[in-house]
């Protein structure tokens, strides 16, 4: 079973393109995306970005089961909110899947900076919770002090998440948010409390927006996780 993760697209509509093109090649048994698919400027651009991004994750979903958590982007144009997505797994849900002989229970946490929403989701998650052979997670932010949020100055992140990865010790940490983490000294993935936090990166703020997005591939038989994605450097933390 192939997993495919993708994050922080920002409405980049050759990104957009990219990622089915990537898809349709990979074939993989699930998508990850982890927020911040829009690029909030204003509650106008948010009004008209909002069924954009809903009718590409819809289409994408057609063909793959998506799972997809909101990022900041997202919050911040909530009064302009999807309509209910109609995806394998999506904000605050906890869905199971089996392909090719390995199950896996997905849950994806909303984006939130109270950090209200996090209690909230792992009750659903218990409440749905099956048996599985990998339990993924799905969080915009990363943990706090992973170099999967060091963005070349400091670490980034989200300060509860290291509390709840060492007392629920899911098998995967799907994140974003840190745009520079690839190509700032940072890493793409890294253990945290027996974790594997995993973190694509996006090809925009030191740099231009790329036309192919960066992408982490997992095999979750194997557990080998590959980054795929433009080589920059800059200093290490
Ligand atoms: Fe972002």
């Amino acid at each position: 079973m192939r997993l495919i993760h993708f994050t922080d697209l920002h409405l980049q509509t050759s990104q957009m393109h990219a990622v089915r093109a990537i898809c349709d090649k990979e074939c993989p048994d699930l998508v990850a995306i982890t927020g911040d698919i829009m690029l909030f400027s204003s509650e106008k651009a948010a009004a008209e970005q909002m069924p954009l991004v809903q009718r590409f994750l819809e289409e994408l979903q057609r063909d793959f089961p998506v799972a997809f958590c909101s990022g900041n982007h997202e919050y911040y144009s909530r009064d302009h909110a999807f309509g209910p997505l109609s995806l394998f797994c999506a904000d605050g849900q906890s869905k199971r899947l089996t392909r090719a002989g390995v199950t896996v229970q997905v849950t994806s946490f909303p984006f939130d900076p109270t950090f209200a929403a996090l209690p909230d989701v792992l009750a659903v998650e218990k409440q749905n919770m099956g048996f599985a052979h990998k339990r993924i997670w799905l969080h915009h932010e990363p943990p706090l002090r992973s170099a999967t949020g060091w963005n070349g100055d400091s670490y980034q992140g989200n300060p509860i998440l290291p509390m709840l990865l060492k007392q629920e010790t899911p098998d995967y940490l799907l994140c974003g948010h840190i745009h520079d983490a690839p190509f700032s000294g940072g890493r793409t993935s890294e253990a945290m409390h027996g974790v594997m936090c995993c973190n694509p990166g996006a090809t925009e703020g030191q740099f231009e927006f790329a036309e192919q997005p960066p992408y982490i591939l997992i095999d979750l038989k194997s557990d080998d996780v590959v980054w795929h994605g433009p080589v920059f450097s800059v200093a290490k933390p």
